[in-house]
This record gives C-alpha cells, structure tokens and sequence, in this order.
C-alpha cells in the first residue's frame, strides 16, 4: 500500500490497497493516520459492492442510517444517482426526484444538520459518466489556517445553527409535513480542533443557517464569507471521477460540491456510506435547538 499526497497538507491517494478483498485493523492503521493527516483520502480502487463498502467503512466507526428524501432512506447508504433505483432507468437532471443532486451543487458538508455530525463520508464510484460529474472538496483546514489572527480570535468560541430544511430551501425545495417531522435546527461549534493533531478547521456550507444568538442576516454574513474564503481554488481539489474509485472527506474539515453532467444521456451511481462523529456524542441532546 503507498499513500502519495496530493499536496503539502490536504489529499492524498492511496494505491495498493484492495478492500474487496477485506480489510483488516493493520491495514486500516495507516488510511486512519492519512485521514487525519490530509482530510481527504482518494483509493483507487475496482468497484466496491454494498457489503464491502459498509466492512470497510466500519473501521472509521457506525454509518448513519440515511434519512427520509434521499432514494436510499432507511439503509446505511445515500445513493448519488440519476438512476432510478426500482426501475434502472435514467431520470432526467430537472425531474423532482434529482432535487437532491440540486442540492449537492451548494457547497456543504454532510449531515452537519444532525445532531451528532458526522466524521467522514465515504463515495464509492459504481457507475461514472462520460464527461462531467466530477465532484470539489475545500478544506475548512486550510482555509482557517489563512484567516487573520483578529477573525480566528472574533470566530474561536462561536457556535452555528444548521438546518437541512433551509439549505434545501435554498434551491426552492420544500419538505412535505411528513418528512419535516424528524427534521430539527441544530448547533454545533464552528471551529473544531481535531483530537488527533490539533488542527483547526470549521464547520460550515449551506446547512449552516446562523450563528446562535445572532440576527440571522448577520449571522449568515459571517458563514458566506468563510465559505467564500475556504472555497477559493487554493483551497479546493476537483477529483474527475475514474470506475471503482473511493473517496473519503472529513466532514468536520471539508465542504464539498457535486458538477453538474447530462443526466439525460449519461448514467451515475455513487454510493455513500457516512460515519457519525464518536466525538460528538456528549452534545447529542443539548444540539436540538428547533
Ligand atoms: C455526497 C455528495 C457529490 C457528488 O455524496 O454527499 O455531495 O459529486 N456527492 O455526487
Ligand atoms: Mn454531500
């Protein structure tokens, strides 16, 4: 197995490493350590089936079961696809039911809406398109490291609210009263430190609504342009998608976006399995804020 880093301190891609064939906690040590190191890890890979997927992805801890709206709700995977999932044909990039591929154009990070955030998502490729389709991560990483010493300190000790029926709210989608039911505001610490290395990232993208105690204009002021700052091209990678290939983000210091492709002519699948932050347990309860 070889980690090659995409960068000084954000990507890196590991060769040589087959998880169809299982992995074991050995050599899962050192995708754990590039993880925490570079925040994105990008294997390639032949393409994973569901039950590998999910062996693997339990060695980063519990995948989340997928809320209501996405195809896949109810099972530990988010299905990314153009694909219909009864019939296998192709649904049209302005059908309803492509909202959520609308959606994964915000930048964002994954299941900052919940109550206990997540650590990482894992994006399996089982079907890639043609052309486009790639997708962008940005590291709030180094995006914190290149803010000023006066905003880290204006910033340091804030907490955000985050609500996946805003940021849905953003592309003009509506929740109906059912899927709203199991559907809070949340709060979560902008700036986090991570346990393993100290580095500080933020946890920010189109969940985040306000900042608690704040006028909402304000507060969104802030969250823009932190999301501007961390989204400039110094700070994002574009990954062009090749067959098989897994990509690990961490959610904690990433925000990432689905590009668009023709999703009347091309098929895509990505499966995405997502683990809950173990760290964020103890703020379970007192998250829930609406
Ligand atoms: C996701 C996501 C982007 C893409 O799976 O969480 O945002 O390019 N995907 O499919
Ligand atoms: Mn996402």
């Amino acid at each position: 197995m070889e980690v090659t880093p995409l960068n000084a301190s954000f990507g890196c891609e590991i060769t040589g490493l087959d998880i169809n064939a299982g992995v074991s906690a050995a050599q899962f040590k050192p995708v754990r350590a590039a993880f925490e190191a570079y925040s994105l890890v990008i294997i390639r890979s032949k393409p994973l089936t569901d039950e590998t997927q999910i062996a693997f992805s339990e060695h980063f801890g519990k995948c989340e079961k997928t809320l209501k709206g996405n195809p896949a709700a109810g099972s530990v995977f988010a299905r990314q696809s153009n694909i219909d999932i009864n019939t296998g044909e192709t649904i049209p990039a302005d059908d309803r039911r492509m909202f959520y591929q609308k959606a994964n154009m915000q930048w964002h990070a994954d299941s900052a809406f919940k109550p206990r955030a997540s650590l990482c998502s894992i994006l399996s490729a089982r079907e890639i398109p043609g052309a486009g389709g790639d997708t962008e991560i940005a590291s709030t990483r180094l995006g914190y490291a290149a803010l000023s010493d006066a905003r880290k300190a204006e910033i340091e000790a804030l907490y955000a609210e985050y609500s996946i029926v805003w940021s849905r709210s953003l592309i003009g989608y509506q929740f109906t009263d059912e899927e709203r039911a199991d559907m809070y505001r949340v709060r979560h610490k902008l700036v986090r430190a991570n346990p393993a290395n100290g580095a500080k990232s933020m946890l920010i993208g189109a969940h985040a609504m306000n900042i608690a105690g704040w006028e909402q204009d304000k507060g969104l002021a802030l969250l823009n342009d932190l999301c501007d700052h961390c989204t400039q091209p110094e700070f994002v990678y574009r990954h062009q998608w090749q067959d098989g290939d897994v990509m690990i983000w961490d959610n904690r210091a990433c925000v990432h976006r689905a590009t668009p492709y023709d999703a009347g002519a091309e098929r895509r699948l990505m499966q995405r399995t997502t683990i809950a932050d173990p760290a964020a347990e103890a703020l379970d309860q007192e998250a829930v804020v609406a």
